[in-house]
């Protein structure tokens, strides 16, 4: 025993770089949501829709069958072949079902286990900011350097590749896309992404494509990176049910990749995860093979409630760019004097409405907050009018 423990002061377990790692500034705001009545929440991303009926009965069905068990570690493979088939026809980029694909569960652990499986310590991993809380801490944690690469509402919260270029170093290896963005509902057009992909095949970065929000773009098409040419080596493409399908509580996603780095992805997945429920992987099967009218209509669902927040924030003189997908509208807040986390607390406060500060999704945030409108248009009614309220009365 140690003189410390001897002397009965707590011994300090937690490793230096999870000590260092801040705590979620969503969590920290909705700490104090907790226990408020009659707040209306704009604050977490997830769609106000029930999954579909019979991807939820897929889900029963398969429990009735007794489809209890482990299954391999890449995951079902009817399931496996639906995501290759349906990434073909929606993306334009092949990937071998049985060495190619690996269901995971969630993007969130498709995304960690993709950086574990490249990164080395100290390597530095690009993203464009504003992002998605995960991106930085996740970086973190597979011992790498986050470098966030801010982007401007006057780009429609898309990232140019100059600012790319202007953060690149020596030590420079991975680039993180996220487009549509959560929080900005930024999108790339072609143009601008085969600027970036040049820049990727020239400075031989890897990039990883988060395209949880792919299928929910309004206007405009929708182009991974991974499509581009000679993008597909140096692509780790990552996707999820929890948006589109609205199954977020089944945690299912999956990475598609050159044969190596899904490989490498594998191992780590089949020791730390060893695979995704079963149940969940059934439902997703189900999703991909008759989900398409579901996500057309939520979609239409989430344009409409889109123009109605947009057209409010930018009428009570919040700037407020139009997302061209996504489920968040990221007004800007300068106008008001206040920085986002006092006008998040103050609203909070004052009027019950939950949005989140910009800055929780990293300094380029600031300024700004994100509201979420998978919310039932009369919840979204009310919020508009507590929140034109509370910025007259500054
Ligand atoms: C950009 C982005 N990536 C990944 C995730 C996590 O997705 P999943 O539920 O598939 O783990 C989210 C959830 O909000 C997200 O916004």
């Amino acid at each position: 025993m140690n003189n410390r423990a001897n002397r009965g002061a707590p011994a300090d377990f937690v490793a230096r770089h999870v000590r260092e790692l801040p705590r979620s500034g969503i969590r920290e705001f909705f700490d104090l949501v907790q226990g408020q009545p009659d707040v209306i929440s704009l604050g977490v991303g997830e769609p106000d829709f029930v999954t579909p009926w019979h991807i939820r009965e897929a889900a029963i069905y398969a429990l009735e069958r007794g489809r209890t068990s482990y299954t391999s570690n890449l995951g079902l493979l009817k399931l496996r072949e639906a995501i290759s088939r349906t990434v073909q026809r929606r993306f334009g980029v092949t990937y071998d079902p049985r060495r190619e694909v690996l269901v995971t569960v969630g993007v969130s652990e498709a995304l960690d286990l993709a950086l574990r499986a490249v990164l080395n310590p100290g390597d530095e991993v690009l993203y464009h900011e504003p992002c998605y809380v995960s991106y930085s801490p996740s970086v973190a944690l597979a011992h790498g350097v986050p470098v966030p690469v801010p982007c401007l509402a006057e780009d429609g919260f898309a990232v140019r590749a100059e600012a790319i270029a202007a953060r690149l170093t020596p030590r420079s290896r991975v680039l993180v896309l996220n487009f549509p963005t959560n929080p900005t509902g930024g999108t790339m057009d072609r143009a601008g992404l085969e600027a970036v992909a040049e820049l990727a095949r020239r400075h031989q970065l890897l990039v990883i494509t988060d395209e949880i929000y792919s299928e929910l773009t309004f206007e405009g098409e929708h182009v991974s990176i991974a499509a581009l040419p000679g993008m597909r080596e140096r692509t780790i493409f990552l996707h999820g049910f929890s948006k589109a399908y609205a199954m977020t509580g089944f945690r299912i996603g999956y990475a598609c990749g050159p044969v190596d780095l899904v490989e490498a992805m594998m191992k780590i997945h089949q020791y730390s995860m060893l695979c995704a429920s079963i149940t969940s992987q059934e439902a997703a099967t189900e999703a991909l093979l008759h989900g398409d009218p579901d996500i057309a209509a939520m979609r239409e669902s989430y344009r409409l409630r889109r123009n109605f927040i947009v057209d409010a924030f930018n009428r009570m003189g919040l700037t407020c760019h139009r997302p061209r997908g996504a489920f968040y509208a990221f007004p800007s807040i300068r106008a008001t004097g206040l920085d986002s986390k006092t006008f998040a607390v103050r609203l909070l406060r004052e009027e019950k409405v939950a949005c989140v500060p910009g800055d929780a999704f990293g300094p380029s945030g600031e300024g700004y907050l994100r509201c979420c409108f998978a919310t039932a248009q009369d919840r979204l009614e009310e919020a508009v009018d507590r929140m034109a309220r509370f910025v007259q009365r500054l």
